[in-house]
């Protein structure tokens, strides 16, 4: 079917109160686990693309080039949203220059009045373009491919400010982190989502930093209007795990064993079962 824009997928998702994922890709190797896991649980997916990733992959064109092709070529039938991450003003252009079907704009480091500013002109433009559009107010802390944030809360009213925008999906700083969350970390805070959704609704909403959240928390999370969660660390790590494997039990060194098919294998075996898992708790399987 080609990609789609993820409103109707967020709409359904927050109606049946469960979430999609989306989930980072950086290579070959990560959308096509992830596609194929996709398809064969009969799930909605956002494949997500930093500007980080993008430039890694040789650009934005060649990003959704490669994902168009491999949605026809590997035959999949669900639901696809490609969508940049936290995409800088300039980026967002560029993917919607490149033929991505969904953008986020990071406009949180800005001043409040400058985030809604461009954000509203984004709005339009993705409106025009049949395309979604995510918006963020407040910051997930940590670092993501150089995107850092200090992890303050979301302030309600500013949240207003772009949910009355209209067209948006937003994602909210609630205490959430990128990369692993440390030992110490006090967990969401669902006062910020209760007053969020106090204001804006019934909007679907985003939680970035998927990775490590107790599943207690991501159910709660969900049946407070999120509808979409990020998940980039967490197949990182599940690929490094197998990739160390193969290589320290030597199995590169056998026959064939550094064949790039062979030798990354385990790592896309680990990407599929990691998105299972996560999917599994999201409750988006046979959502497509
Ligand atoms: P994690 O890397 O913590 O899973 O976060 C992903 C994310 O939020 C992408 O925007």
């Amino acid at each position: 079917m080609g990609l789609v824009s993820a409103k109707e997928m967020l709409e359904k998702a927050r109606e049946g109160k469960y979430a999609v994922g989306q989930f980072n890709i950086n290579n070959l190797e990560w959308t096509k686990s992830i596609l194929q896991t996709t398809e064969e649980l009969k799930a909605p997916v956002i494949l997500g693309v930093s500007e980080g990733a993008g430039k890694y992959m040789t650009g934005f064109k060649t990003v959704a080039d490669m994902v168009k092709a491999m949605i026809e070529e590997l035959h999949i039938t669900v639901p696809v949203a490609l969508h940049l991450d936290h995409g800088t003003y300039d980026g967002c252009y560029k993917c919607i220059e490149a033929g991505f079907s969904s953008i986020m704009f990071d406009g949180s480091h800005f001043p409040i009045e400058e985030n809604v500013a461009k954000t509203k002109e984004l709005v339009k433009v993705c409106a025009q373009k049949g395309m979604s559009l995510e918006a963020e107010v407040g910051s997930i802390g940590g670092e993501e491919d150089g995107v850092v944030g200090l992890g303050e809360c979301a302030d309600p009213d500013e949240f207003k400010k772009i949910a009355d925008l209209g067209g948006t999906i937003l994602a909210a700083g609630i205490g959430n982190i990128h990369g692993k969350y440390p030992a110490n970390w006090p967990g969401l805070r669902f006062d910020v989502l209760e007053k969020i959704k106090a204001k804006t609704g019934d909007m679907p909403l985003v939680l970035h930093g998927g990775t490590g959240i107790p599943t207690d928390m991501i159910k709660k999370a969900i049946s407070l209007g999120v509808a979409k969660i990020n998940v980039n660390t967490e197949c990182q790590l599940a690929f490094q795990a197998a990739t160390r494997k193969y290589v320290e039990e030597g199995k590169d060194l056998v026959g064939k064993g550094f064949d790039p098919r062979k030798l990354l294998a385990p790592g896309v075996e680990a990407i599929k079962a990691t998105v299972k898992e996560k999917m599994e708790i999201f409750g988006s399987i046979g959502k497509a």
